[in-house]
């Protein structure tokens, strides 16, 4: 772990992304960041984490002492937050990337590495319901039980209808909550969810998740 850096991407982190013609540092603030720092540390040492979409995050997890595997969609994207890896003297052979949109990669990856397990799983990329559902279900079975998944985002509807079927789940359990980001640890080893949710959608509290989809 490299708290000076960690504490460093808190306070003057990089704007790795460009959207609505303004570079920016992304969705992850101070509240989201210090989440991810609870969750890696609670986990222990030298923790192997697969995130759908990179950015601030990647580098957070490096500060922290993670190896990670990221799916993005953009080079340019990939070459700035590897230039950011030197800038911020983190260790770049603990990245490992795969370019293309994540539904496609995530799946022919994990065909490729059935073996592939991780401690922690952040959800953070596209939000199409077919992307946020794909991203989970192979985040989900390439997760060790006990281990996490974060969610951001849950003020699009495809990850806040997500985040209601994993609340009605008796598969995952919520831990940790900062805004519009949720932490869910594994309680199976079951590798795909499959029938599991119990209770009726409609009965979940919806005010939870309304003022959790107002929240920055
Ligand atoms: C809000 S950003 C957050 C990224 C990162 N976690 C961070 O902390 O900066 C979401 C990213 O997901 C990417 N994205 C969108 N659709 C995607 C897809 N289908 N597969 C992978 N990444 C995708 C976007 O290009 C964008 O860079």
């Amino acid at each position: 772990m490299n708290q000076p850096t960690f504490d460093r991407l808190m306070d003057c982190p990089p704007r790795l992304h460009f959207w609505g013609n303004e570079w920016r540092v992304g969705g992850l603030g101070p509240p989201q960041l210090r989440l991810v720092e609870r969750a890696v540390k609670g986990l222990g040492d030298r923790i192997e984490v697969i995130e759908t979409g990179a950015g601030l995050s990647t580098l957070v997890f490096l500060a922290l002492g993670a190896r990670v595997l990221s799916f993005l969609t953009k080079p340019d994207l990939q070459e700035r937050i590897g230039k950011a890896i030197d800038e911020y003297g983190l260790p770049a052979r603990e990245w490992r990337y795969v370019l293309g949109q994540s539904e496609f990669t995530f799946p022919k990856y994990l065909d490729e590495n059935p073996e592939a397990v991780c401690d922690l799983v952040l959800i953070d990329g596209g939000h199409l319901i077919h992307t946020v559902f794909t991203d989970f279900t192979y985040g989900f079975a390439s997760l060790r039980q006990g281990g996490l998944m974060l969610l951001d985002d849950l003020q699009a509807s495809s990850v806040a209808v997500l985040y209601r079927m994993l609340k009605a789940s008796r598969f995952v359990e919520e831990i940790d909550v900062a805004g519009k980001t949720v932490a869910f640890r594994k309680k199976v080893k079951a590798r795909l969810p499959g029938s599991w949710v119990e209770t009726d959608l409609n009965d979940l509290p919806l005010d939870d998740i309304a003022q959790k989809s107002n929240a920055h």
